[in-house]
């Protein structure tokens, strides 16, 4: 059981936090980079509890700074992104990209700005996703070495949600298998997934059996059940500190895929999703058209520039995700429409941290067990003894994930299939992968 403390460990992120401090040992997605143009519009960015304001000056370089500007505290959200650096609109004190204070104008004396800071942290950017690095270290670590960072930058695409619910949740909606074939697929057919015959072993069989190991980056983990005749159909996945997973959505060849669920505060969260074109591939994106509830559809609403206005979905909570029960009494599980939607639901109905003293746990809930313990036990290393995860200080480490499902003969070892599954896989840049075993 997860007590209340270990559940405020778990899930409290701000300044100080065990988690918070811990998540600030790494590059954390916050932004996409075009959302960032050089002297446009600052953007309102809120991150581990933080509110910073995130900018490109003229030269392209990117900024995150602290909202209050260190003068008199008037938030910078209101400054004018020009030549170089952001200029406080109250007493029009400007500052560049790594805080340095260029100017003071209401200030005689021409030295003054030498003695000013603004709290700024570490900003960089890979193949459209902005990264801030929040922790203490003069040199930060790389970026992290999935697959998704290593592709070109014109093969990958992004993509960003809002959730109303505590980042903890949605990472471990991602870890909970099981609920594939029931949630997302509980009204569909064998003969409706003809098409597509990995599917169909998992509505064949909702309760499947699992395998785990723990790994450099965090945990690798499969879940199997039978296919044909003497082959099992095995679903792996992926977590990866402090935040990341590879869910296995589509078959290992082309799964080229990255999910992070960011936490912006302890109850609101950023869902960062990267894949590589041609991770969904059209025979299964055949396979799966015209079966209700299982569209890749996302209507946003339009961004606005709140704390909490940007990729927010048009089917919410507010309107119960636009949930229609006929179509649930008669076509789909849910009667809501997009699987990832459907994730969202569930997760923001658990409430925004949800209380996880009261759980009935099931042995189809390992991954979350597991994972819970692996977060805690890295969140008291840092915090009490100063040490960190392998993971926050070799980010090649992520070199060899990916998520993916295959059908593999029953006497063969899992991790075995895997390996040798990615090595066998295009796009990876092999120098780079190391096995999780
Ligand atoms: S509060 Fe920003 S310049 Fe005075
Ligand atoms: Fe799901």
């Amino acid at each position: 059981m997860t007590t209340i403390s270990e559940n405020e460990t778990l899930t409290r992120v701000g300044p100080g936090t065990p988690m918070g401090e811990l998540m600030r040992q790494y590059w954390v997605p916050c932004a996409g980079s075009s959302e960032l143009k050089a002297d446009g519009d600052p953007v309102r960015i809120m991150i581990l509890g933080e509110k910073l304001i995130a900018f490109r000056d003229s030269s392209g370089k990117l900024g995150i700074l602290d909202q209050r500007c260190p003068h008199r505290r008037a938030s910078l959200f209101y400054g004018r992104n020009e030549h170089g650096g952001i200029r406080c609109v109250y007493h029009g004190w400007k500052f560049d990209t790594d805080g340095n204070c260029l100017e003071t104008q209401n200030v005689p004396n021409a030295d003054y700005n030498k003695r000013i800071k603004a709290k700024a942290y570490r900003a960089a950017e890979r193949n459209g996703v902005v990264y801030v690095y929040m922790g203490a270290k003069e040199e930060p670590p790389a970026l992290p070495g999935f697959e998704c960072n290593q592709v070109p930058e014109e093969d990958l695409f992004v993509r960003f949600t809002f959730r109303e619910c505590n980042w903890l949740q949605a990472v471990e909606g991602e870890l909970d298998t099981s609920h594939v074939g029931i949630m997302h697929f509980g009204a569909v057919t064998r003969e409706q997934l003809a098409g597509d015959p990995m599917q169909s072993y998992m509505v064949a069989n909702k309760a499947p059996e699992y395998e785990i190991k723990e790994t450099p980056y965090g945990y690798i983990y499969a879940a199997y059940r039978p296919a044909d005749g003497e082959e099992l159909y095995w679903r792996y996945g992926h977590f990866s500190l402090p935040f990341w997973t590879s869910p296995p959505i589509n078959q290992m060849e082309t799964n080229v895929l990255q999910r992070a669920f960011v936490p912006m505060d302890d109850t609101h969260t950023l869902f960062v999703s990267m894949f590589k074109k041609g991770a969904y591939p059209e025979s299964r994106v055949q396979a799966q058209d015209g079966i209700a509830g299982a569209s890749q559809n996302f209507p946003y609403l339009p961004n606005s520039t709140d704390w909490y206005g940007r990729w927010r979905l048009r089917a919410n909570a507010s309107n119960d995700y636009e949930l229609d029960r006929e179509v649930q009494r008669t076509k789909s599980f849910t009667g809501i429409e997009g699987v990832q939607l459907q994730d969202q639901a569930v997760q923001e109905s658990m409430g925004a941290i949800t209380d996880r003293e009261s759980e009935n746990l099931a042995p189809s809930d390992i991954m979350i067990v597991r994972v819970r313990r692996l977060l805690l036990d890295a969140a008291r290393a840092w915090k009490e003894e100063g040490k960190l995860h392998f993971s926050a200080e070799h980010p090649e480490a992520y070199g060899g994930v990916r998520g993916g499902h295959l059908v593999a003969h029953r006497d063969r070892d899992w991790l075995e299939t895997y390996a040798k599954a990615i090595a066998a896989a295009p796009w990876q840049d092999l120098g780079k992968v190391k096995s999780p075993a």
